[in-house]
Parts: C-alpha cells; structure tokens; sequence
C-alpha cells in the first residue's frame, strides 16, 4: 500500500482524534502518503481531501470530537454518489481506506470496495459500544464516564429533594451506556432495549425500595427502551405513585463530547496503528479490534451484522446491589 486516506464519519466519539492521530502517524513512520478527507463520505465526494504528516496531527490525542468533522451522507448512498467518491480517489491515486466510524460507516465502506474494488479497513468510533468484534468502541468508555459524571449529580439533588429521577442516556438500540453507568452509579433499576422491561416489574421495584426505606433514587432508561418513551414511563409511575415528586433528565449529546479518557485513547492508538499495519499485510474489508487486549481483525460484515451480548451477569448484579 503506498497512498491512504482516512475520515470519520457518523456520530463523532471522543476518541475519533487520537486514532486519526495513530493512523497518520504510523503510515508517515512506515512512508505511506496519508490523505484525510473531511466530513466522511461527503468529502469523498465533494473532493475536499487534505495532504496529512506526522506535524498535522499534533496535539490532538487529549481533543474531543474529530478535526476532519464528520457527516452522515445521503449522497454516498446513491450509486453516482459512490461513482463521484471513486472517481476523486482514483485521481489521488489512493489505494486504501481508513474507515473510522460506527456500523453506518462500515456499510457504506462495504458496498463501495465490493462496487469499486477499492481497499477498506475499519476502526470502531460510537460512543454506542454496539460494534461486533471489539470488546470496546472508541469513546464508549469517555461517553460512560460523562454519563457516570452527571447522574452521580443527579442523585445529589434526588437525595436532598426525595424525588425519583428517570435519566435517559443515549446507545441508539443498545444498552451498553444504561447498563454500565447504572450499575456505576448504584440506580435503583436500568431500562435497556435487550431485556423485557414491563412496568409492573418497575413498579414492583419502586414498591419493594419504599419497604427497605429508600426516600429517592435514580432509574437509567436507555434511550432505545422498548417499554416506551423515557416521559410515558415517567407517566405511568406518577399514575402508579402519585405521591412521588419525578424528574425526567435527558442527557443527550453531552455525552459524545469531552477530552478522551486514558482508556479510550490508549484503544484508539492501538486501532489506529492496527489498521495501518492491516493494510501493509493485505488486509481489506475487516474492522480492527481489540478482544482480552489482543489487536483481531474481523470482517466489516460480521462486525455491522453480529451483536456483542449484554453481561447478564451485570444486571443480576446491578438488582442484587439496589436492594
Ligand atoms: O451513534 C451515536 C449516537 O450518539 C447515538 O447514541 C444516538 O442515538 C445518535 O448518535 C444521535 O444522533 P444525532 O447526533 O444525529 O442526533
């Protein structure tokens, strides 16, 4: 591989920088040209590359968000889009793609290197963690201490008013983020798409914490919670427990932003640089990863297709701990 081009594209995680950072700086190591190209897919497009070395990305381990901006393309969905983006390469000369993104990006990256035969490798960026074939994305760690952050401020006023706070975090259809920072922050129950939630269960718990003298607490509900909105499982309970003095809190994008955590940029670097190197040993259309803290390459269509299962273990946990 001689020519590359990288880009985010998606949902921005905190993170995105310290990879771009990896992937510029391994292949100015091993003397590949590097190209970013802005805004994802539409840069591609709309030919807005920019020549990348070592120098151009510095400073930008400890910076949320992505300098290369990042955009979900419609246009890139069409087949003359995809011709635009194949023809502006071409004319570079580039030869391989970095994909730094969610599971939207690996499938626009797919479809394009079956179209065009172009090379892609993935690198996981979601704050979202519901990528197959890493045990972590790139920001999810940041995202879960944000969220961990807020609803650790949250329960300050809970406890002082006794007011039962519903707090919706974000995971599109997974429950990765609820899980994990309620189970941090010691939530009385966690909502999450991957278990059937019913609100007689809800209930159930809000009547056995008033038995055991609870005069607050704190309920996660991932934003993809099937049971229903965070604001009508708020209703319901009001109806149920007209007593209770409830708040709804929607964290929302508060957690895509932020300086990385040591974590996630540690696993960004690591991708990075992997990517790269997948690329030197002929690697293509795989996603690198890091599974018990081995670099792993897995196919883009297992990656985007297969689900990482929730810890039953933690649930289990998270209810015998709130008792
Ligand atoms: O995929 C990351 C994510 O933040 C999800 O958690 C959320 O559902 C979605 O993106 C929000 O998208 P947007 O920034 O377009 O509102």
């Amino acid at each position: 591989v001689k020519k590359i081009a990288v880009f985010t594209s998606g949902g921005d995680a905190p993170g995105m920088n310290a990879a771009l950072r990896a992937v510029v700086r391994t292949a100015s190591f091993y003397n590949i040209e590097c190209y970013g190209i802005r805004e994802g897919y539409n840069g591609m497009i709309n030919n807005d590359f920019i020549k990348m070395g070592a120098r151009s990305v510095k400073n930008i381990i400890t910076e949320g968000g992505t300098i290369l901006k990042s955009a979900r393309s419609l246009e890139f969905k069409t087949k003359e889009g995809r011709q635009k983006a194949y023809d502006n390469l071409v004319a570079r000369g580039i030869d391989a793609l970095v994909c730094i993104g969610g599971d939207g990006t690996f499938t626009g990256a797919k479809v394009f290197s079956e179209e065009f035969g172009i090379r892609v490798i993935g690198v996981p960026g979601t704050i979202d963690n519901d990528i197959f074939g890493t045990d972590n994305t790139i920001g999810y760690d940041t995202a879960l201490n944000t969220a961990m952050d807020a609803i650790d401020k949250i329960r300050d006023t809970a406890t002082s008013h006794n007011r039962v706070f519903f707090v919706e975090v974000m995971g599109r259809d997974a429950g990765f983020i609820a899980l994990n920072s309620g189970l941090a922050t010691g939530a009385l129950d966690i909502l999450i798409p991957e278990r059937k939630d019913s609100i007689e269960e809800l209930f159930e718990t809000f009547e056995k914490a008033e038995k055991a003298g609870k005069s607050s607490s704190i309920v996660v509900v991932a934003e993809g919670e099937k049971l229903g909105s965070i604001y009508d499982i708020a209703k319901a309970t009001k109806n149920g427990f007209p007593d209770y003095d409830i708040r709804v809190v929607v964290l929302g994008h508060i957690q895509r932003g932020g300086s990385p955590s040591c974590a996630d940029r540690v696993l960004a670097s690591r991708l990075g640089y992997g990517a790269v190197i997948g690329l030197m040993n002929g690697q293509n259309q795989v996603m690198a990863g890091m599974q018990s803290n081995r670099l792993v390459y897995t196919p883009i269509e297992e990656a985007i297709k297969k689900h990482n299962e929730i810890d039953q273990d933690l649930l289990k946990i998270s209810e015998i701990l709130a008792i």
